[in-house]
């Protein structure tokens, strides 16, 4: 193939082209993403017919809420699928007569407030602020799927005070986006708005997915041209043995190939389903074609060594 200098150049220059404009796409693509999922938020009220109103002086952070209710902002920060456990941390807001007292930083609780947050309780004192949580539910799904895996947690949020222990009204707004991870969330409140049931859904996200995929396709794609080197070189070459070059070649490839499966982005220990569709396979193909040139090479080695006798030469 003779292509002009011209052409060459224009090549070079669209590959770094597309390369640049990729990278540029992936970074804005990506932020605008992440401010997109940090306002998504879901919120549990539907129905504020049976909360009580107030309309008395309260602080500034409580302006938009008229209600004596109880705000909990939960943010889905992490996930740890080894463990099955999602964590989320929750920040507390008290408004309307649950608030005691107030500063320009701070609001202290006018009455004991208890919560809890799917199996984890927490008091807090009248007096007192109340200080953020960080708690971790259990979360169901299956790594086994990855990259194609997908999460999901249920757990309700309650609330209790006063000398009664009445039922606490609350709204719950949960939002997040954890790391690779996209989210979907449905939270259910009662009628009373005193309980809240938080649906979480978790799938990987389209990069995440991406890049899996083509890393996969890659393992094949390497693991069946080794073999198609090592078959071939039985018959295009039928009187010389496999080059050192392509043993070298196929024995790094099979040595390579868990660390190329591990650059999987957020990969499970190897064992998962993707792993029997892809790894295993590649790290037999590698190991039949390292020993197909083996094979080759003493084949070849022992067809010299009988030319070589019949000829009568030392050996
Ligand atoms: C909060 O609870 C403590 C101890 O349980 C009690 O002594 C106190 O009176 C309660 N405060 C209010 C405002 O109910």
């Amino acid at each position: 193939m003779h292509l002009s200098r011209k052409i060459h150049i224009l090549l070079v220059s669209l590959f770094v082209a597309i390369i640049v404009g990729g990278l540029v796409a992936i970074k804005v693509g990506n932020e605008q993403k992440t401010a997109k999922r940090r306002n998504k938020a879901f919120s549990s009220i539907t129905d504020t017919s049976s909360l009580m109103p107030f309309t008395g002086k309260g602080p500034e952070v409580c302006e938009e809420i008229p209600f004596s209710i109880v705000s909990v902002f939960v943010e889905v920060y992490g996930v740890d699928f080894q463990n099955s456990l999602l964590k989320v941390s929750s920040v507390f807001l008290p408004c309307g007569s649950f608030v005691g007292s107030f500063d320009s930083m701070e609001l202290f609780l006018g009455q004991n407030i208890s919560f809890s947050i799917d199996a984890q309780a927490s008091t807090f004192p009248a007096g007192q602020a109340m200080t953020p949580k960080l708690s971790s539910v259990y979360l169901n799904g299956d790594v086994n799927n990855y990259p194609l895996d997908q999460f999901d947690a249920i757990f309700m949020i309650r609330g209790r005070y006063g000398p009664t222990n009445s039922e606490l009204p609350i709204q719950v707004v949960v939002y997040g986006a954890p790391l690779g991870y996209s989210l979907s969330v449905e939270t259910t409140a009662n009628q009373q708005n005193t309980a809240v049931a938080v649906s979480v859904s978790l799938r990987r996200t389209a990069p995440i997915l991406g890049f899996a995929f083509i890393i996969m396709a890659l393992m094949w794609a390497m693991s069946l041209l080794a073999v198609a080197v090592a078959y071939f070189t039985w018959f295009i070459k039928k009187d010389r043995k496999s080059e050192l070059p392509y043993i070298i070649f196929s024995v790094t490839l099979l040595f390579a190939m868990p660390t190329i499966r591990n650059a999987m982005p957020n990969a499970p220990p190897i064992g998962v389903l993707a792993d029997q569709m892809v790894t295993g396979w590649a790290m037999l193909l590698l190991s039949l074609s390292v020993i197909s040139h083996f094979v080759n090479v003493l084949y070849h080695t022992y067809r010299d060594w009988v030319v070589a006798t019949e000829h009568g030469d030392a050996v």
